[in-house]
């Protein structure tokens, strides 16, 4: 299994550089296509669409891509990223698992060959009265998720200032900070917002731990996974961000409980970008739902380690394979799932063994990325839910050789540690447990829905 997944990594790669080589091959006797690639008609539509919200003015790419003259200048670049698809950032293996999801914003195979079409055949402009509106962003400094939520967030908790030096490695800052409540409250969002426009620059990810009494609160689905552990529930973390991402909107029948006395211990991840950063503070959002309303589910952020501490062991100039397991304690339904690994990291896989034996992948992220913490959200229809006794199973790559562009030093023996040169292997999986009367109704309900489709489609 080990040699097979890494060949079909391998294997991947490899056949993009081939695509690459048959397109040039493929102009050189180039018999006119009917309509020629251009700006106007056929690029620019895809780069406002998938790139602009990240690459323009005051946003977090390095360059902007907002018209012709600025995608012109890297048109080369944008062709290598995007037919490695390292841009946009979405990195997930689209030949396995499932694929339907809330956060898609891959391209699609026809469009990475429109833009390598358009690069190779001269980059021409085109009829400007064909050129899609001009796009219009949200204003960063503003809470993003304001207009879905009808409002502004019902409270906001800051970090602690921080000021971080222009040079130096990077640094994690660990403040902790009272929720201003008093009595139990149900969460429907959050979202985390850096100070604009410095915070967007140096704050790289942020963890929000919640810490609060949990003891005596049983009236919870989730609480059959605990009870069965003897231990007291853990709310665990409260949301993890980094580049790319807003925030979190729960499941309409799901939330997260905030208990009075809850602390978040935030954990800020910055680097430096050679100026001072003075009193930079991250906020977060939070909506919640109406006093006094429970959501039936308790929706809970797990933190599954594939390897720790001394399991993460990866020797100079070679790939390895690391694997762990949980076994879910009650039914289960999962909301998303997010690899967590450092410049080493090459893939991770989960997967579910049924308690029948039956054995399927649910995602394989097999292109990571170590500076891009993508969460991948299932779309509610396709989000896996899970049957009590299923086992997950997480496995993770690391690519400790000099072929790993990310690599810093393919001569280093390379442990589990905080530093992006040292490694990690964990993923984030919000994870909402069910009840059995309910986890029998929306297998019951899938099952209608399929054959109902599968009787429309059939002739
Ligand atoms: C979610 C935000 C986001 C989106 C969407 C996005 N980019 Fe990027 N892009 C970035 C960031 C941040 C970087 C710098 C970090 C990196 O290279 O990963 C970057 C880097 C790049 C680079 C390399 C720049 C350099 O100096 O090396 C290219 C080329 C690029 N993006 C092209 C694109 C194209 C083309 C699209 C759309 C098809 C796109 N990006 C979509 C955020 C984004």
């Amino acid at each position: 299994m080990r040699i097979s997944l890494w060949s079909r990594v391998l294997a991947g790669s490899g056949a993009v550089a081939l695509a690459g080589a048959a397109a040039v091959n493929g102009t050189d006797r180039e018999v006119k296509a009917p309509e020629a690639v251009t700006w106007a008609s056929h690029v620019a539509p895809i780069i406002r669409s998938r790139c602009e919200e990240c690459h323009r003015p005051g946003s977090i790419a390095p360059m902007s891509l907002t018209n012709y003259d600025e995608v012109k200048k890297v048109a080369r670049q944008v062709k290598q990223r995007v037919q490695s698809r390292t841009m946009p950032p979405w990195h997930i293996d689209k030949t396995v698992g499932i694929q339907e999801f809330k956060n898609d914003r891959s391209l699609t195979d026809a469009e990475i060959k429109t833009i390598g079409d358009w690069v190779d055949g001269g980059m021409a402009m085109g009829d400007a009265k064909d050129l899609p509106p001009a796009a219009t962003w949200p204003d960063p400094k503003l809470w993003q998720l304001a207009g879905s939520m009808g409002g502004q967030p019902d409270l906001v908790v800051k970090s602690k200032p921080y000021t971080l030096a222009p040079k130096g490695q990077d640094k994690w800052w660990r403040p902790q900070v009272d929720v201003p409540i008093t009595e139990p409250r149900w969460v429907r969002a959050i979202e985390v917002k850096p100070s604009y426009p410095m915070g967007r620059r140096v704050v790289h990810h942020v963890l929000t731990s919640l810490e609060q009494p949990e003891k005596g609160i049983t009236n919870l689905a989730s609480s059959a996974e605990h009870a069965e552990h003897g231990g007291p529930m853990s709310a665990g973390l409260f949301m993890e961000w980094a580049l790319g991402k807003v925030g979190e909107v729960f499941n309409a029948d799901a939330g997260k409980l905030l208990l009075p006395g809850a602390k978040i211990r935030w954990e800020v991840h910055y680097y430096a970008i050679g100026e001072e950063v003075p009193n930079d503070e991250v906020e977060l959002g939070i909506w919640l739902y109406p006093k006094g309303y429970t959501p039936k589910y308790r929706t809970i952020l797990n933190f599954w380690n594939v390897a720790a501490g001394s399991e993460l062991d990866i020797p100079p100039g070679q790939k390895t394979m690391t694997q762990n397991f949980v076994v879910l304690r009650a039914p289960a339904r999962l909301e998303n799932f997010q690899p967590h690994m450092h410049m080493r990291g090459k893939a991770m896989m989960m997967e579910a063994v049924y308690p029948d034996g039956k054995r399927e992948v649910l995602s394989h992220v097999n292109n990571f990325q170590w500076n891009w913490h993508v969460n991948y959200i299932y779309k509610d229809e396709a989000a896996p839910v899970l049957p009590k006794g299923t086992t997950l199973v997480f496995t993770a790559w690391h690519d400790n050789t000099a072929q790993n562009p990310n690599n810093p030093d393919p001569e280093q023996w390379v442990g589990w540690g905080d530093r992006t040169v040292d490694e990690m292997a964990h993923a984030w999986v919000d994870v909402t447990y069910l009840e059995q009367a309910d986890f029998d109704r929306i297998v019951a309900e899938r099952k209608k829905a399929k054959e109902s489709r599968a009787a429309t489609s059939s002739p």
